[in-house]
């Protein structure tokens, strides 16, 4: 099969480090599936993959006694079950599939929260096999059906970003979004961001974006946020100054209470969130902790700005809040949030459809922060955007090696 593979002396900037090889197509274990990938979606995590920070994954896996020294990635497809391991009862070889990327031991399956289990791993992250290959390699309990009315790159788009959205927007309780609920959400017009606007909506709560640039207020809107707020007119980013430094310190708070009354204005009322969407860490955390309401909740899933992250714990401890890690989403949350896409309530938010030539270049769209709103597939089987089913694609192409 051919695969865009990373390897380690290739590490560096995306568009130089993914490139397209032939491999052999990967044998399948008890309770495995081999799907033939229609199409594929991209994310966050192979921008870090081809970079080789902050792990480098192939070693990573070496570690823990895989051998193969190069990185199939992708944690995102849409395609067809092709070939079943043993054990398998949950689908069929010819069932249409969207895949969720959370792996975990058989033994965990059992747990009431695998993704709480030391077995738990990202597939086409932390796994090899992953969606930028003819074929990949999944648990079974990894296909949830695809939706009959999205084509195949919009099917592969929405699963990672939505379900790790639906956790940390449902799966915390007591804070989980409630109706009417004033929720922050940062990076309103990104992956993780559109799908967090539409999820808390679903819910009837009143969702606030924050973007950079007054072109992706529109796009907020759309998705169901009731005010944007643009970061570019605050300068009070980064980590907090040290709390002796009085000056310094009164000049992040002005900062930050200007944010604050821009929230405000975006909701149409004096309410602070009860939920803060967090993913860019370090630069916005002291602000995302300053902003929660008393006993609300601050969830976050990454530190895409970086990780060494500060708050002042006199607002953390005095109002009560909850700083709460949150990762990807069991299969519960996987069908959860599938169903809310299937009936319509949440759209994948497809912006542009790549090339499988083009995997590094939409990759590094992402790096560099030049991506469009919303999220993107690359087209890997699929011989052209637009086809629903595997007879759509029969009838365009035959299946083929390329
Ligand atoms: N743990 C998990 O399960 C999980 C799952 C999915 C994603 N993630 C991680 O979450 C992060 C975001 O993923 P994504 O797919 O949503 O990426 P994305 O589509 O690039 O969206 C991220 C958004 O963050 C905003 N942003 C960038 N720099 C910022 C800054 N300095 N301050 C505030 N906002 C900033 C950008 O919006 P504006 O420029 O418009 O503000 C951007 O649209 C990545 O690090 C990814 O690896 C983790």
């Amino acid at each position: 099969m051919l695969a865009q593979v990373i390897r380690a002396e290739r590490f560096g900037e995306p568009r130089d480090a993914f490139r397209e090889e032939a491999l052999a197509v990967p044998a399948l274990g008890p309770h495995e599936v081999l799907v033939y990938v229609m199409a594929a979606g991209v994310n966050y995590n192979n921008v870090w993959a081809a970079m080789g920070i902050p792990i480098d994954v192939i070693k990573t896996r070496q570690k823990k006694g895989e051998p193969e020294a190069f990185h199939v990635g992708g944690s995102d497809a849409s395609g067809v079950v092709w070939a079943v391991g043993e054990g398998v009862t949950s689908v069929a070889v010819g069932d249409e599939v969207v895949v969720h990327c959370g792996m975990w031991d058989e033994i965990d399956r059992q747990r009431p929260d695998p993704m709480l289990s030391a077995s738990q791993r990202i597939w086409g992250y932390e796994s090899n096999w992953g969606s930028f290959a003819q074929y990949t390699k999944v648990q079974d309990h990894q296909c949830v059906p695809k939706p009959a009315r999205l084509t195949w790159e919009e099917a592969a788009a929405y699963m990672l970003v939505a379900a790790t959205a639906y956790r940390m927007l449902h799966g915390w309780p007591p804070n989980i979004v409630r109706p009417g609920d004033p929720i922050l959400v940062w990076g309103g017009a990104g992956g993780l961001g559109s799908m967090a606007i539409q999820i808390a909506r679903a819910a009837g709560a009143r969702p606030v974006a924050v973007v950079s640039g007054a072109e992706k207020n529109d796009f907020c809107k759309k998705l169901g946020a009731v005010g944007v707020i643009d970061r570019r007119k605050f300068e009070h980013w980064g980590k907090l100054p040290r709390w002796s430094d009085e000056l310094e310190y009164a000049i992040w708070l002005k900062g930050a209470r200007g944010f604050g009354a821009a929230f405000w204005d975006a909701l149409g009322e004096k309410k602070n969130p009860t939920i803060v969407f967090e993913h860019p860490g370090e630069t916005t955390l002291p602000t995302s902790c300053f902003m929660a309401e008393t006993g609300g909740m601050i969830v976050i899933c990454a530190g895409t700005t970086g990780y060494n992250a500060t708050l002042d714990l006199r607002y953390h401890w005095m109002r009560q809040k909850r700083l709460q890690g949150s990762h990807f989403a069991n299969d519960e949350q996987a069908r959860g949030v599938n169903a809310l896409v299937d009936s319509g309530a949440v759209d994948p938010c497809l912006a542009r459809t790549f090339a499988w030539r083009e995997t590094g270049e939409c990759h590094q769209l992402m790096r560099d922060n030049q991506h469009p709103s919303g999220n993107m597939s690359i087209l890997v089987n699929a011989p052209r955007p637009g086809l629903r089913t595997l007879a759509e694609v029969r009838a365009v192409q035959p299946p083929r090696a390329r």
